[in-house]
């Protein structure tokens, strides 16, 4: 099924307009990207786009926070930039572009004055605040590189990441609100300091008050910001930095347990995030542009952040959650706000689907036009609930695949340009090529199935892995030569449309958040009670994906195995990643060779009990039958 275009504005991109785009940046890709660039304020205007040593628009030199905020200042600077929402309904921050301006340079003066410059690094650990936002810029402003923490990760998993970044400085709240409850993010923060000290760098913290809360504070170190904001100057110079000196570092999973620092570089970043920002969203004047992402991930980074500060859009930040205090929250806030362009998870679609379809009749969500999912493939149904009971069948919905190391979207219709087919992510945009690969690495025409790589460059990829470079190209470039390796299969068909079929490599994706196999299994070994174990990912009606875990007690273990895996799981890496099930069995099924056989793991959680093919290479083919009892025992 196709679908055909809807809410058609003059100045959208028309599908002769995508196409002759899409060829122009196939003929002359160095053409085409250099006057891309020119969407960016440059100090030095780059002279080059591709240069496969020195890295995208290598001559140019600008400054990130000027190009989301003082270029902004002469044409809009009364102009609403940010829309804070709190949780308290009556609670709402209107700021304009020269208010926000104007908190960042307090902030990057704060910075300053803490001897923050070029190159540091300043880990961010916030709820959704206003705080968030200007810290990034600020950040931005002073070439200091920024490490955004997500909120869910253990104090375990923030002192890894302020090892591995070398951050010197942190900012973090007293606390986050959630409803009634309070998220604790500064007793976090402390626990993460205290476990390591020998190895982390940070000498300073920051600490947003969200609320009245008392927290402990260490007199040496720590100190309320809005304080010393308000006795900073609202004016503070720019840094001029070079296209490619890293604007951020972004922790994400992949295959191997260690956190893996993902460094995005300035103009050739910040060029992808605005020009993506700008076609898939169908940009207008006027629009309020609202992103549901927590900053903490790259979608809260490109689409909260840079695409639509960079292209002076007004957005929303909302610091609650969906249904708090009673369901239809999220789409009180659309109405109230006006909001234009939406863009969520399949995860919070199917959740509200479930609350029926009067709670989102009582409001006006006549505002909308443009509608997005991001993170993880959209079912059927969630597509046709978000099309046509939010959309009301008269908004594009935008169904957009990327990852943390593509900087932006790759992947997804155009309004106007592009026909929707639901639940798939249709077809690159103008300049990315994907390839589809066979087993052995050879291309596939036409339609077919296989993984999905990408060819050629573009300016939003990632430069390199923070401390690890041999790993970036381990993981992205090596496995296939000559070509760019996504980590997810998909199918294309006979319409050149690409249908996401998930990760091919051991990531799991559980509502939307990467959690790879090996982050889990790594921290459970250092627990002397579990001897092995192994995580898996199978089909979860809500959560798109559920983590599954299978542990080997050791054999002088405690009886409650299954217990301490989930409170490991918690402490080593965070609440988000505790499994839906864990398993204690007596052994794993392995290859003669000793390779867990993750397949078999994955049929028999998923409830299968035959089926499993050729047995006979295992070296024990006797614990399946042992498995399925213990999983169908669990009911
Ligand atoms: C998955 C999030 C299907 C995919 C921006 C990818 C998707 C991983 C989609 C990246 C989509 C993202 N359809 N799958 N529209 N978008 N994914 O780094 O497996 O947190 O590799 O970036 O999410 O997750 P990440």
């Amino acid at each position: 099924m196709s679908v055909s275009f809807r809410s058609e504005r003059p100045n959208r991109l028309s599908p002769e307009a995508h196409r002759s785009l899409t060829e122009a940046a196939q003929r002359d890709p160095e053409r085409y990207w250099l006057d891309e660039a020119a969407r960016l304020s440059w100090v030095n205007a780059p002279t080059r786009a591709i240069d496969s040593e020195h890295g995208w628009f290598a001559d140019g030199t600008l400054n990130a926070s000027v190009n989301c905020l003082d270029r902004h200042l002469e044409t809009r600077g009364e102009q609403v930039a940010l829309i804070w929402q709190a949780e308290d309904a009556s609670h709402v921050v209107h700021m304009t572009y020269r208010d926000l301006h104007a908190q960042v340079c307090r902030m990057a003066n704060v910075l300053k004055a803490q001897g923050v410059g070029r190159g540091d690094r300043v880990a961010i650990h916030l709820p959704s605040v206003i705080e968030g936002i200007v810290s990034m810029l600020a950040c931005a402003r002073l070439g200091a590189i920024h490490v955004v923490l997500f909120g869910g990760f253990s104090a375990e998993a923030i002192a890894d990441r302020l090892a591995d970044s070398g951050a010197i400085v942190v900012i973090t709240a007293n606390v986050g609100r959630r409803g009634p409850k309070r998220i604790p993010f500064k007793a976090t923060m402390d626990a993460a300091l205290a476990l390591r000290p020998d190895s982390l760098k940070v000498t300073r913290v920051f600490v947003v008050s969200v609320t009245d809360d008392q927290v402990p504070m260490q007199e040496d170190r720590d100190s309320f910001l809005s304080g010393l904001m308000d006795a900073s100057s609202t004016e503070c110079a720019a840094e001029t930095m070079a296209s490619n000196d890293p604007l951020f570092l972004l922790y994400t999973s992949g295959s191997t347990g260690k956190p893996k620092g993902v460094v995005h570089g300035t103009g050739g970043y910040l060029s992808w995030a605005s020009y993506t920002h700008e076609i898939v969203f169908d940009h207008q004047e006027n629009d309020v542009f609202w992103c549901t992402a927590d900053i903490g991930w790259i979608t809260g980074h490109s689409y909260v952040v840079y695409g639509p500060l960079s292209n002076g859009a007004t957005i929303l930040l909302f610091e609650g959650m969906p249904s708090s205090p009673a369901p239809g929250r999220w789409w009180e806030v659309l109405q109230t706000h006006k909001v234009t362009t939406f863009y969520t998870s399949p995860t919070a679609i199917r959740a509200l689907m479930r609350e029926g379809d009067d709670i989102p009749a009582r409001y006006d969500l006549s505002t909308l036009r443009v509608l997005g999912t991001v993170g993880e493939p959209i079912n059927h149904e969630a597509w046709a609930w978000f099309n046509d009971v939010i959309g009301q069948k008269r908004c594009a919905l935008v169904d957009t695949w990327w990852q943390t190391e593509s900087g932006g979207i790759l992947i997804s219709p155009v309004p106007g340009a592009v026909l929707e087919k639901p639940s798939s992510a249709t077809l690159p945009l103008p300049g990315i090529q994907p390839v589809l690969l066979d087993e052995k690495g050879a291309p596939l025409e036409g339609p077919a199935e296989g993984v999905l790589c990408i060819d050629g460059a573009w300016p939003g990829r990632a430069l390199t892995i923070w401390n690890d470079d041999a790993l970036f190209q381990t993981t992205y470039l090596k496995p296939y030569p000559g070509h760019y390796f996504t980590g997810d299969g998909a199918r294309r068909d006979e319409d050149g449309y690409y249908w996401i079929t998930g990760r091919v490599d051991d990531v799991i994706n559980v509502s939307g958040h990467r959690i790879g196999s090996a982050e889990i299994e790594d921290a459970l070994s250092c627990e002397h009670a579990i001897a092995e174990s192994a995580a898996i990912g199978i089909p979860h009606d809500l959560k798109g994906q559920g983590l599954v875990v299978y542990v080997v007690a050791n054999e002088t273990a405690d009886p409650d195995v299954q217990k301490l895996a989930v409170s490991v799981i918690a402490s080593k890496v965070g609440r988000y990643a505790v499994p839906e099930k864990v398993y204690v069995v007596p052994d794993l099924p392995k290859t003669r060779s000793g390779k867990t056989v993750r397949r078999l793991l994955r049929k028999i959680a998923c409830g299968e009990t035959n089926g499993f093919g050729d047995l006979s290479t295992l070296a024990d083919p006797e614990i399946v039958p042992v498995l399925i009892k213990i999983v169908q025992g669990h009911g």
